[in-house]
């Protein structure tokens, strides 16, 4: 149906309409990761509900996206009563095959099978490491969401579990009387990394670990700050059911509950047959080796009996029931010694403590450095050496003190301060107002800040060069044989082969790796300029976007602002990157190199010109009945309109309230058009 069919409608089916509208590509965008329409017709979308339901509130309903953020600061969590317990899962220390066996030889047992009964079917899945929360929906409507508490009585944190976008407010294609869905809320590793930078920039205290983030995030009384906590969920089970069948097995289970909208992990499987546990240890071993390149924390791996009939047979011992079990992986956090504190000098010229650590197995590697972030990080924190410190290592970030164990510290240590100098080139160390970081002014002068410069560029998730890693960066720089990122694909076999140690066969392999990192993607490239504040998510929204490296390069800050996740600090900071002639130089060398990536024409932007406003000026007078002045102006704009504070013969029209003053007079005197709050939101839906 057209936009034009659809504003003929009654309000009611309007509304209707918009919001499933809106469900669906909110749908698309978080759970599946298909945007189907650009940013801005979403938002235009979501403006003309807002202005919908602003005139006429009685249409608000609590499937509706403009209630994803809505409610009041709470003064604590009301308890909820779960209908049906929320249990725990028993851990299985034996992660051998052996484990496994028990596991199936237990469930065989309770099943009362002999040897020559079928194998037992399992399904297999991660452990989130979040939180618990039953979701309960009504008629297919999320009506009420709780976290697991003592697992007979959880907390009712419903407003802050709507502002995550991936949990759907309706459920699709079910409208049975009650269906309870359970799963995990949890912070992606990226999300945390980022909102920890904010933290840290903005001299606040940082989370620990995305659990305990996502665990403050829930438990947040004012659901505004909730919205700005990145929350993911996963769906793994069943709470109440009322009307409705669920599947026979846990894995159609799953495959409904992604039917209906919610998020389901892709990584899970069924162990088959005869195979089955040794299906199960596979799965375990897999999962292990991918662990570090999962977007999020898992503490293991889950086995579940797959049929839903054998596990109400076999039911529960004390809270665990007999049908599923854990395997775990090595803690991603421990304690260990700081031996001491150096400095690191990064790309951009920060400088970066890092403990120096008596070497610890964490997150299933040996750790021997973590970083304490800066200096204001490591005086909150109280980290001085000699301390027992907890380590974190998690995917392949770089592990990090989260704390300092207290009473653990032998005798007097003085303090840490900060090189007047830096340690690689000598030049000045400074640390501008309200920043918490103390940079090197070196520049590219400095050759800690050029190494850091080509191996960011070089990494696997930017241009993925093979074999330039740290000792041959320190050999290309430190014997000035690249300056610049362009000179590495300069560089000839010659003088690679002339360099210490370097055979000619890596020194063919090098070349070979340099050549093929030429067919790149644009989100790479632009990830491997470095750019400050633009991290692997915001190089994917600005290729998404722009489309075309020039345009990105050619943007002013108002266009950077209007791509999704980019605010005033990463525009402005894009924008002076590119001012820089000689960054723009890079570019056209690289290019000019063979660098090269497939563009397109961006986003499909929105013809201004079809905005029912454009072009025009209204302005605003008196108290309208339901928008507020900021709301009436946002849907103007949004709707292509511009709103002038006073009255001309270029004005439009003017849009007048309850006591409306000398503005109406003189749009009276002039023979203006005036407008009551209906005529603009007719004027809005282009009716008019
Ligand atoms: S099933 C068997 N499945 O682990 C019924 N739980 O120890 C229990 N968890 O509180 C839940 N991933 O927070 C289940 N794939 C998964 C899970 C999972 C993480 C958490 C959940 C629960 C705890 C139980």
């Amino acid at each position: 149906m057209s936009q034009e069919d659809l504003f003929a409608a009654p309000v009611q089916e309007q509304a209707a309409r918009l919001r499933a509208q809106l469900n669906e590509h909110a749908h698309r965008y978080h759970v599946l990761d298909e945007p189907s329409i650009p940013d801005a017709e979403y938002d235009r979308l979501f403006q003309s509900l807002q202005a919908l339901e602003a005139a006429h509130p009685e249409l608000i309903t609590a499937d509706s996206p403009t209630q994803r953020v809505s409610g009041s600061v709470l003064d604590g969590f009301q308890p909820v009563r779960h209908a049906v317990p929320m249990l725990s899962i028993r851990t299985e220390t034996d992660t051998e095959a052996s484990g496994a066996e028990a596991f199936d030889a237990r469930v065989r047992r309770e099943l009362e099978l002999s040897e020559s009964d079928p194998a037992v079917q399992y399904a297999a899945e991660l452990k989130f490491d979040g939180l618990a929360i039953n979701l309960r929906y009504e008629h297919g409507v999320l009506l009420q969401a709780a976290t697991r508490g003592d697992g007979e009585t959880g907390e009712d944190v419903t407003q802050n579990i709507r502002t995550i976008g991936q949990i759907p407010l309706r459920l699709q294609g079910v409208s049975a009387e009650v269906i309870e869905v359970r799963g995990e809320v949890y912070m992606r590793r990226d999300d945390f990394e980022a909102l920890n930078e904010r933290q840290r920039e903005q001299g606040a205290k940082t989370f620990v670990n995305p659990r305990n983030a996502a665990a403050g995030a829930v438990r947040q009384l004012d659901p505004a700050i909730a919205a700005q906590r990145p929350l993911s969920f996963f769906a793994y089970g069943l709470g109440e059911v009322r009307g409705w069948a669920p599947p026979p097995t846990h894995s159609a289970l799953l495959d409904a509950l992604s039917a209906m909208g919610l998020p389901v992990c892709a990584e899970r499987a069924v162990a088959e047959g005869a195979s089955g546990p040794s299906g199960l240890v596979a799965f375990h071993q897999a999962i292990g080796a991918q662990r570090d390149q999962l977007p999020f924390d898992i503490d293991g791996v889950v086995y579940k009996v797959n049929r839903r009939d054998l596990q109400e047979r076999l039911g529960f011992v004390t809270r665990e029931p007999r049908w599923a079990v854990a395997h775990k992986y090595p803690a991603q956090e421990q304690l260990t010694v700081v031996e001491g504190i150096d400095i690191q000098v990064g790309r951009t010229g920060k400088l970066t403590p890092v403990a120096r650590l008596k070497p610890v197995f964490v997150g299933g590697v040996t750790v021997t450095n973590a970083t304490l972030h800066n200096l204001f990080e490591l005086r909150r924190k109280r980290v001085r050496v000699g301390d027992t410190v907890i380590v974190r290592r998690a995917g392949d970030v770089i592990p990090e003190v989260v704390g300092v164990v207290p009473g653990q510290r032998p005798s007097y240590v003085p303090n840490f301060h900060m090189p007047r100098a830096c340690p690689v080139c000598g030049s000045a160390v400074v640390r501008e107002r309200d920043e918490v970081n103390h940079r090197c002014t070196g520049g590219l002068y400095c050759a800690a800040q050029r190494k850091q410069a080509l191996l960011h560029f070089a990494q696997r998730r930017a241009m993925d060069i093979e074999g330039l890693g740290d000792k041959l960066v320190d050999q290309l720089v430190d014997g000035e044989v690249v300056r610049t990122l362009p000179e590495l694909y300069k560089l000839g076999v010659m003088k690679l082969a002339a360099l210490d140690r370097m055979a000619d066969k890596s020194a063919q392999n090098l070349m070979a790796s340099l050549e093929k990192s030429k067919h790149t993607t644009l989100p790479r490239f632009l990830f491997g300029l470095g750019i400050r504040h633009v991290g692997e998510a915001t190089a994917k929204d600005l290729a998404r976007h722009f489309g075309q490296i020039d345009r990105i390069m050619d943007a002013t800050e108002e266009q950077l602002l209007a791509v999704r996740d980019v605010g005033p600090i990463v525009a402005r900071s894009i924008r002076t990157f590119f001012e820089q002639p000689h960054n723009r130089e890079v570019v056209e060398q690289l290019r000019a190199c063979g660098v090269s990536w497939p563009e397109h024409d961006g986003a499909a932007v929105l013809d201004p010109e079809t905005l029912p406003l454009h072009g025009k000026t209204l302005v605003l007078t008196g108290t309208l009945p339901t928008l507020s002045r900021d709301e009436a102006k946002a849907l103007i704009e949004a709707a292509g309109g511009k709103v002038s504070g006073s009255v001309s013969k270029k004005t439009h029209w003017v849009v007048a309230g309850e006591e409306a003053g000398s503005k109406l007079d003189k749009a009276r005197e002039l023979g203006l058009s005036v407008l009551d709050e209906a005529g603009l939101l007719m004027l809005l839906r282009g009716d008019a």
